[in-house]
């Protein structure tokens, strides 16, 4: 059986992860998994469930069961149902992200969610978005990135876009709860945020999108992927 390739790209909130995921889905015609959105369905279908975020056994077993599925909508938006109720956008904010990060650093909701995420690959192949795609859930992966950016021009990025939606936010709270999360993804027990050994490391700081794009295919070209 000829194995099915997988492209990692790894990184903190904000790197530009899941542009530069989707990217690359289009241009290869690969399956994506967005691994972040399993984990803030997660958040969400616990608040539905009226499950505590730190209730770990409670919500270990929202996590196996999670009735998930993802539509894609006319506009290209991914639209996520838990049980069949909407949860796209309300998994999208701050405490969403918040929820997310906080259930994650539970092993038994991880292990809860590995084999869903495996699932993924599928032919002709996989580009996977997270924080333990290299590491943990692909680590025989033949490509691997790890996408960074310094916390202030991350926090900046993520405002203008929320300022650009007209939604009302300070820069130094965003910048405050970036920094937040940053600890809480990196100094978990369990499968922190690190580069694989193999990791690509690009650091997108004072680099534009499209050129961060282009130094991956030209990786994905030396590879033979495409
Ligand atoms: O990529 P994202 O911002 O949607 O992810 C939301 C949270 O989920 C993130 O703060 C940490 C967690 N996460 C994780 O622990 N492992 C992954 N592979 C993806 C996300």
């Amino acid at each position: 059986m000829t194995r099915v390739p997988v492209i990692t790209v790894d990184g903190p909130s904000g790197a530009g992860k899941g542009t530069i995921s989707q990217l690359l889905a289009e241009r290869l015609g690969w399956h994506l998994l967005d691994s972040g959105a399993l984990y803030r369905v997660t958040g969400q279908a616990c608040l539905i469930e009226g499950v505590g975020w730190d209730d770990h056994a409670a919500v270990a077993e929202v996590a196996r069961y999670l009735d998930v599925s993802f539509t894609a909508a006319a506009s290209g938006e991914v639209l996520v149902a838990y049980k069949g109720v909407d949860v796209s956008a309300a998994m999208r904010t701050e405490e969403g992200g918040r929820g997310a990060s906080t259930v994650a650093a539970i092993p038994a909701v991880r292990e809860a969610l590995l084999a869903r995420q495996r699932d993924f690959m599928q032919p002709p192949g996989l580009v996977a978005d997270g924080r333990d795609m290299g590491t943990v859930v692909f680590p025989d992966a033949p490509l691997k990135f790890f996408l960074t950016a310094s916390a202030e021009e991350r926090a900046e990025r993520r405002y203008k876009q929320l300022i650009a939606k007209g939604e009302s936010v300070s820069l130094p709270r965003l910048l405050a709860d970036i920094q937040e999360r940053d600890a809480r993804d990196s100094n978990r027990a369990i499968a922190p945020l690190v580069p694989a050994e193999d990791a690509i490391v690009i650091d997108s700081s004072a680099t534009p999108i499209n050129e961060v794009f282009e130094r991956v295919m030209l990786e994905v070209k030396k590879r033979g992927l495409i």
